[in-house]
């Protein structure tokens, strides 16, 4: 089975083609063009600019993922997109272009959800089944969710304000550290004294396993106006490996407690945060003291990208599952666009 995925949702035009051979899928293709210039000078991903660019993008990189995988779109079996959650301008294009395709060639095609997506692209590199606890860290995310099987999931933890990602990129650009700030702050933290600042870390009330990043935020900003600027380059990585640290124990504290919670002993962990190394220091520490098996993709494979989204098609077309041309797009964190259950 060939299938081609196409990812849209954020700041990312993606494509790639995966093939379902031996054990494990293989990604035959993975083009991925970032808008990070684009969007540079503004601090932050404007969703106009996105989409246009998008549209721009969207068929020149879906040819160089055929072309690359040496297919065509009569050797494709079925093609899966993204349909949520995300900017609704962003997704429009790659699942309008999914739906297209699917009309003109009469290929099944599979709306699928950005953050099954990105549990599933560890099943590119790990050999493993159902059902495993899934972290999703990234620049709009932060869920910890029970995936019980195919299609049947339960969120235990969300944010109730920014997602860890966006703490991050708040943080990196408050202490002018560049954009994209998340790998920018990890950089910086990296010669930084983590205890330098002793950083609050939220705890929900009635055992919630809620995430919440603004009080860190606030905690921060509020501690580096107290120094008189300009701040020292030593001062700057003290703030920058503080805030990382207070932002990885809060991970790592709701991960603990869920996983004991579910009695499970595979974790997936996957998003662009995940590329962090101390948060994948951290995650292998207490994967290795629960016994959990931990299932961590590489880098490019966490961060947005095509494969992640034809993985999640493979795994749907081969329980026989494709989408009807009515489905839509939808931009809040659900697995479903709201009302229909895309079965
Ligand atoms: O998964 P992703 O590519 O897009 C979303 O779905 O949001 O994640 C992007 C986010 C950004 O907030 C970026 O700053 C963050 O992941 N990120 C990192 C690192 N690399 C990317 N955050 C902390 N440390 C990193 N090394
Ligand atoms: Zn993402």
């Amino acid at each position: 089975m060939l299938v081609l995925g196409i990812e849209s949702s954020c700041d990312e035009t993606a494509a790639a083609v995966v093939e379902s051979s031996g054990v494990r899928p293989r990604i035959r293709s993975s083009v991925v063009t970032s808008q990070i210039e684009i969007h540079r000078r503004f601090g932050g991903v404007v969703p106009e600019l996105a989409s246009r660019n998008h549209l721009k993008m969207i068929l020149p990189v879906i040819e160089e993922a055929l072309k690359r995988a040496e297919v065509g779109l009569t050797d494709l079996s079925g093609i899966a997109v993204t349909q949520g959650p995300g900017l609704i301008g962003s997704l429009l294009v790659g699942f309008n272009l999914a739906k297209s395709l699917s009309f003109a060639t009469g290929l099944p095609y599979r709306g699928v959800s950005h953050l099954e997506s990105h549990l599933f692209a560890a099943m590119l590199e790990y050999d493993f089944d159902f059902p495993f606890l899934g972290l999703v860290v990234s620049g709009g995310h932060s869920s910890i969710i029970w995936m019980e099987k195919l299609g049947q999931y339960t969120t235990l933890a969300r944010t109730r304000d920014d997602a860890v990602g966006e703490a991050f990129d708040k943080i990196a650009k408050f202490l002018k550290l560049g954009y994209p700030g998340g790998p920018a702050l990890e950089e910086a933290a990296r010669s930084g004294n983590p205890r330098a600042y002793p950083f609050p870390r939220a705890v929900m009330k009635n055992r919630s396993l809620d995430f919440s990043y603004s009080g860190l935020k606030t905690a921060v900003i509020l501690k580096t106006r107290k120094h008189p600027a300009p701040l020292s380059p030593s001062q700057v990585s003290d703030l920058a490996a503080s805030f990382q640290e207070a932002a990885v124990d809060m991970i790592i504290s709701r991960v603990e407690t869920a996983l004991r919670q579910q009695g499970v002993n595979q974790l997936v962990a996957s998003g662009g945060v995940a590329c962090n190394s101390r948060l994948r220091e951290r995650l292998a520490e207490l994967s290795r003291s629960l016994g959990v098996r931990l299932l961590l993709p590489s880098p490019p494979l966490c961060t947005d990208n095509g494969a992640m989204v034809a993985m999640s098609g493979l795994l749907y077309f081969q329980a026989g599952l494709t989408s009807a041309l009515d489905l839509n797009a939808y931009p809040i964190e659900a697995f479903y666009q709201p009302g229909k259950n895309n079965k």
